[in-house]
């Protein structure tokens, strides 16, 4: 089954993402983790990438495209795939059409993760991730049980990412609404989208997504 977790920064794509990893063996594809690496191991992507990924801009279509496609073809065809944070622009879903039709894939599911923009500016801006093995934390709503300790790899190596402060938050929040909620009726014309509140708990958003993939 391969499915689309679509909403805005901070909306829970990527928590939501690792538990279906986690529970069903899906892969997460997250286009924003790819251009981190790709940042990080300074390649000619990352290098494109940074500066509009530290201003909350969109990366451009071909590059994103590009890492999909490639990705893709390191799955087999059978192994079900979460699009996380792809696609997100108009081009980038016909983009999208073409990489599955060419590999005999199907989006199975779009899901809709909606939210309130100003509860998501408190979960962005209090996120860290530990640096060693990458689980996601918040100073709030996910602390590690014992302070400064990962709970997965006992790491203290945590970090927070550039792009997490209220500014770029915001600038990340008006790209979305320009560029990506308008891609939602080519999947709505197809009978593919539910929405669901993604402002519940964790647990609440992964059961409602959980009882739509159970629909197949
Ligand atoms: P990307 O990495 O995709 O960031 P994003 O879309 O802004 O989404 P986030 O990762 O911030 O949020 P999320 O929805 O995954 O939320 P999370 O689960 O972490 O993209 C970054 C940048 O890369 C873009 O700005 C762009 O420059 C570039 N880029 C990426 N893809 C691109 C593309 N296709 N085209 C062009 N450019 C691209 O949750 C957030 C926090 O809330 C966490 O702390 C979590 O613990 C907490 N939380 C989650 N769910 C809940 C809940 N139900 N209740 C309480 N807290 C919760």
């Amino acid at each position: 089954m391969d499915i689309i977790l679509l909403g805005p920064p901070g909306a829970g794509k990527g928590t939501q993402a690792g538990l279906l990893e986690n529970k069903f063996g899906m892969v997460q594809l997250s286009t924003g983790d790819m251009l981190r690496a790709a940042v990080k191991a300074g390649t000619e992507v990352g290098l494109k990438a940074k500066a509009l990924m530290d201003a909350g801009e969109l990366v451009p279509d071909e590059v994103v495209s590009g890492i999909i496609g490639d990705k893709l073809d390191e799955l087999g065809s059978d192994q079900g795939v979460i699009f996380d944070g792809y696609p997100r622009t108009a081009t980038q879903a016909v983009s999208l059409d073409e990489i599955l039709a060419e590999r005999g894939r199907k989006l199975d599911h779009v899901i809709e993760l909606v939210v309130d923009e100003d509860a998501l500016v408190v979960r962005i801006t209090g996120r860290f991730t530990c640096g060693n093995c990458g689980e996601g934390y918040h100073d709030t709503f996910k602390q590690p049980a014992k302070a400064d300790v990962c709970d997965v790899c006992g790491s203290s190596d945590f970090k927070r990412r550039p792009d997490d402060n209220e500014e770029t938050v915001r600038t990340r929040m008006t790209e979305y609404r320009a560029k990506t909620q308008p891609i939602l009726p080519i999947y709505e014309e197809r009978g593919i989208v539910t929405k669901i509140d993604g402002m519940g708990s964790m647990d609440d958003v992964s059961q409602a997504i959980e009882a739509v993939l159970a629909q197949n």
